[in-house]
């Protein structure tokens, strides 16, 4: 905070501001501060978002000054995807935990319309992390890892022209979650009005879209001109090489063509020095803490609200987080009560009704059944007349006979003694 802006802060807080006769040391504060954050090392997390072979790998090789060993992507990627990886780098006695994520196959989709997404739910996902672990019980702020993305270089391609739909969109769904350096790829392949007129244009297309990209602090007065004039030379003109070629008496990075050498570290030849300064040497602490106070707080408020939390209650009165989470508790039990009790309503009614149902049906089969006892009653009782019957045709029949076999048996004897007396006669009328 610069001196002026502090003391207006005091004024507006009633803190009196006072002299000591002398010293008690607490002027060690800043080296405590040092040599603690020495101790704990640095944290810092870069995504590079680009078509594929727009030159990040050889940028952030050569910002760093090391060879990080990333391999080509394909131009047949189905979507796009983020590959990260995290490095320990040393300066001095200064430890730095490096990350690097990169898109892999950004802008080789016929359809882009969702190609920011899986960047955006990467980002999100780190916001998220952090936040769940911020509403932890037990929490170990020390040696969490922090994710989150501290700034986002945008490599633009060297067209010329103008910033393409696929760049304008993304940014749009990026510039509200993290803090975007855009950058002309390559830009050793356009001469120099070109780059300046290519600058002028995007500048003004990233402004008439509202597109917020970041700012390099001006509130600290120490870095405060720097910074300014960095903000005018912004998309910075980014040419990538780790080959090293003679000049003069010296060997330099540089790339060499057909019509000359583009020093990578030569301020008149493009913006790679301006980049890596304001990036590594001046603003590293600024992106960090935008990141955590502007970003994360935003993606924290809208969570926090989601989940139905608010700082002001009804009529604009100051609500504590205890408060609403009572609220809701008692909002939530009572809505359990009332689904507890609508869900015991019905199931009566359903068993009231499948009680009928089957009422209905025993109805059904009784009187089913009683139809068939009718009809077997109604058959026996035919049965019964027709065994009747017959029996009486028998016992008839019976009778029948036995008439007829007494009658034949009588007819038989007559005929004997007929017979007999027959004999009789001849046999006299013989003798
Ligand atoms: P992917 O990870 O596969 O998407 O590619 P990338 O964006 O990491 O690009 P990479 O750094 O692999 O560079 C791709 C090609 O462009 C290589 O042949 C580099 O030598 C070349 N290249 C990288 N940076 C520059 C640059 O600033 N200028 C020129 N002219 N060529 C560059
Ligand atoms: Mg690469």
């Amino acid at each position: 905070m610069a001196s002026s802006e502090m003391a207006r802060h005091l004024k507006r807080e009633n803190i009196r501001s006072l002299t000591m006769s002398g010293h008690v040391g607490f002027e060690s504060l800043p080296d405590q501060l040092v040599n603690r954050s020495i101790q704990q090392g640095f944290c810092f997390n870069i995504l590079c978002v680009g078509e594929t072979g727009t030159g990040k790998s050889t940028l952030i090789d050569t910002l760093f000054n090391t060879n990080f060993e990333d391999y080509e992507s394909s131009h047949f990627c189905p979507n796009v995807k983020l590959k990260a990886q995290t490095y320990e780098l040393q300066e001095s006695n200064v430890q730095l935990k490096l990350t690097i994520v990169t898109t892999v196959g950004f802008g080789d989709q016929i359809n882009k319309e969702e190609s920011y997404q899986p960047i955006v739910d990467y980002i999100d996902d780190q916001f998220e992390a952090y936040f769940q672990e911020e509403l932890k019980i037990k929490r170990s702020p020390f040696t969490y890892h922090d994710s989150h993305i501290h700034v986002c270089l945008y490599f633009i391609s060297p067209t010329g022209h103008s910033l393409k739909t696929l760049d304008l969109l993304t940014m749009k769904n990026l510039d509200s979650k993290v803090s975007i350096i855009p950058v002309i790829a390559k830009a050793d392949t356009v001469s120099k009005t070109e780059l300046q007129k290519f600058k002028i244009k995007l500048m003004s297309e990233l402004v008439s879209n509202g597109l917020q990209i970041y700012q390099f602090p001006m509130d600290d007065d120490t870095i405060a001109k720097v910074n300014a004039a960095m903000n005018g030379q912004l998309p910075f003109a980014a040419v990538g090489s780790m080959d090293e070629v003679k000049v003069g008496n010296e060997m330099v990075k540089a790339g060499q063509y057909p019509w000359g050498v583009v020093q990578v570290e030569n301020e008149n030849h493009c913006g790679f020095v301006k980049l890596q300064e304001m990036l590594i040497c001046t603003n590293t602490e600024d992106l960090r803490e935008q990141t955590h106070t502007r970003h994360y707080e935003l993606y924290r408020r809208c969570k926090l609200e989601e989940m139905g939390f608010t700082d002001v209650g009804p009529e604009n009165k100051l609500v504590s987080l205890q408060e609403i989470y009572e609220a809701k508790r008692r909002e939530f039990h009572g809505e359990r009560q009332r689904k507890e009790e609508e869900m015991k309503q019905m199931f009566v009614q359903r068993e009231k009704e499948k009680e009928a149902i089957l009422k209905e049906a025993e109805r059904e089969l009784q009187a089913k059944f009683e139809h068939l006892k009718r009809l077997h009653q109604e058959e026996r009782m035919k049965l019964e007349e027709k065994r009747r019957l017959l029996e009486e045709e028998i016992i008839a029949f019976s009778k029948k006979k036995a008439t007829s076999e007494i009658f034949h048996s009588q007819s038989f004897l007559a005929t004997g003694s007929n017979l007999r007396k027959d004999d009789d006669r001849k046999n006299s009328n013989v003798l």
